[in-house]
């Protein structure tokens, strides 16, 4: 593992099985702790606009409870920034988000939607957030980063995850290697995430500049067969071994 490279473990599926039948366990509060415990670097939440998974509470309570940085990924909406404002998470990761989505689909247009992200930014960093910005890897999508302010982008590393034939596998690895080079000469930090697993996550983990991997479905898979401290101990490990 490069030196420094640290892991964001999202706890999200958790609240997604205490969603799926209404009761209070588990907790991803608990999640947290116990992921913290096992050495992860930060703890990630997607507070979604229809509240799927985690709910305002828990985002309050973690607030008070986890020790490590908080990342919080929200979409650029008025009421996600009130929120955010309130709660003051360490990082807010912008993404974007649609209804009928099962999980984020791509990575956020900047380009697109300079406009708009401007003030949502400005009022982040205004309040003390590091602003991390959730895009695919592509130039156009970097270099707008840095004019808008961000200052960290998570590369979205789920085409690279999807491609089954090596040379399409190569090809997105190299993406993600030029963007991450891009990122770097434009003084932003950069992250991944999006469909790292056990064994994908070598190649991802060994990319020039990469300063954290944000992981959820692996990992809150693998630990409701082994526990969640060794899920993700066995995750460092893998990072490690890059
Ligand atoms: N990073 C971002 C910005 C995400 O939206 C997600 C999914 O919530 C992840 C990382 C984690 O993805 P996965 O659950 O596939 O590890």
């Amino acid at each position: 593992m490069p030196a420094g490279l640290q892991l964001g473990v999202n706890v999200d599926h958790v609240a997604t099985i205490r969603q799926a039948r209404g009761t209070r366990f588990p907790d991803p509060v608990l999640a947290a702790s116990l992921a913290e415990l096992a050495g992860a670097d930060q703890i990630t939440v997607h507070l979604r606009e229809d509240r799927r998974h985690i709910q305002d509470r828990d985002l309050e309570l973690l607030r008070q409870t986890v020790q490590v940085p908080l990342n919080l990924e929200m979409a650029a909406t008025a009421e996600m920034v009130r929120i955010a404002v309130r709660e003051r998470p360490d990082t807010v990761t912008l993404v974007p988000e649609s209804r009928e989505e099962r999980t984020t689909e791509g990575g956020l247009d900047v380009v697109g939607h300079a406009a708009a992200l401007r003030p949502v930014i400005a009022a982040l960093r205004d309040a003390g957030i590091v602003v991390s910005l959730f895009i695919d890897p592509d130039a156009a999508q970097v270099a707008m980063s840095a004019e808008l302010g961000a200052h960290t982008v998570e590369l979205h590393t789920g085409d690279y995850c999807e491609a089954r034939a090596a040379l399409l596998r190569e090809q997105r690895l190299e993406y993600l290697r030029a963007a991450a080079q891009q990122a770097h000469e434009l003084s932003l930090r950069v992250a991944a995430g999006h469909g790292l697993d056990y064994k994908n996550v070598q190649d991802i983990a060994r990319l020039p500049f990469m300063a954290e991997l944000n992981i959820g479905h692996a990992i809150v898979a693998r630990a409701v067969l082994v526990g969640l401290e060794r899920a993700v101990r066995e995750m460092i490990d893998a990072m490690r071994l890059a």
